[in-house]
């Protein structure tokens, strides 16, 4: 790595960041504090989640997956709401592209735990234990100073970008698939 080059940190927020804000559009557009929004919302992580195939090795993985996936079932249990049908698998090789985006969504979560929190139903008060899971924040900081100290050039970066990029396209497939009126917000056109 010359000291012009970028870091791997560098790229995957430059890289992905119109990926990044294809997802805040879209999961925004459900909205946390009525039945069906948040249902959606669950339901569309619950199949993403599902669906990812970790690789060996990196900070997360099976344990995190398995976390999340359980806190999101008991959510829609308390919805009375089912599990999504399952999207086709993605095979994951890099274990840092799944990091990023394992651990980056948790930053998201907290932002979004907010909106939940002005729901008055209590019923949908109950179901948070997703959105409430903990942040991350020292692990994401790991994270980020490992992928502060990589090189961003060549064919190893290139692939966990890719494999970052497939991760929160797996995302957007899922928020489409659970995104049925009336969890769209009006204005929602795309
Ligand atoms: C409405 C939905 C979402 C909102 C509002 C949102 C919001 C945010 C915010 C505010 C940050 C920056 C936090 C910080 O720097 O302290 C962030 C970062 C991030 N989010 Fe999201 N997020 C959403 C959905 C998602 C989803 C579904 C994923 C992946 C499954 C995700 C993955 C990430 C990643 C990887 C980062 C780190 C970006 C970087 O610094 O390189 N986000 N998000």
């Amino acid at each position: 790595m010359t000291t012009t080059d970028p870091t791997l940190r560098t790229r995957l927020k430059r890289d992905l960041a119109a990926r990044h804000a294809r997802l805040d559009t879209l999961f925004s557009s459900f909205d946390l504090t009525t039945r069906p929004g948040l249902t959606g919302f669950l339901a569309a992580h619950r199949a993403a989640f599902a669906a990812i195939r970790p690789a060996p090795g990196g900070l997360t993985g099976p344990a995190l997956l398995t976390r999340m996936i359980d806190a999101i079932d008991a959510d829609l249990a308390t919805l009375d709401a089912v599990a999504p049908p399952p999207l086709a698998p993605l095979q994951l090789t890099r274990p840092e592209a799944q990091d990023y985006v394992l651990l980056g969504s948790r930053l998201g979560s907290q932002l979004l735990r907010r909106r939940w929190a002005a729901a008055t139903d209590p019923a949908l008060q109950d179901a948070g234990r997703y959105l409430t899971l903990p942040p991350l924040t020292g692990q994401w900081r790991r994270f980020c100073d490992g992928a502060e100290a990589l090189g961003g050039s060549g064919t190893g970066s290139d692939a966990i970008i890719a494999e970052a990029g497939a991760l929160f396209d797996l995302f957007v497939t899922a928020g489409h698939a659970a995104c049925k009126p009336p969890c769209l917000s009006p204005e929602w056109t795309t």
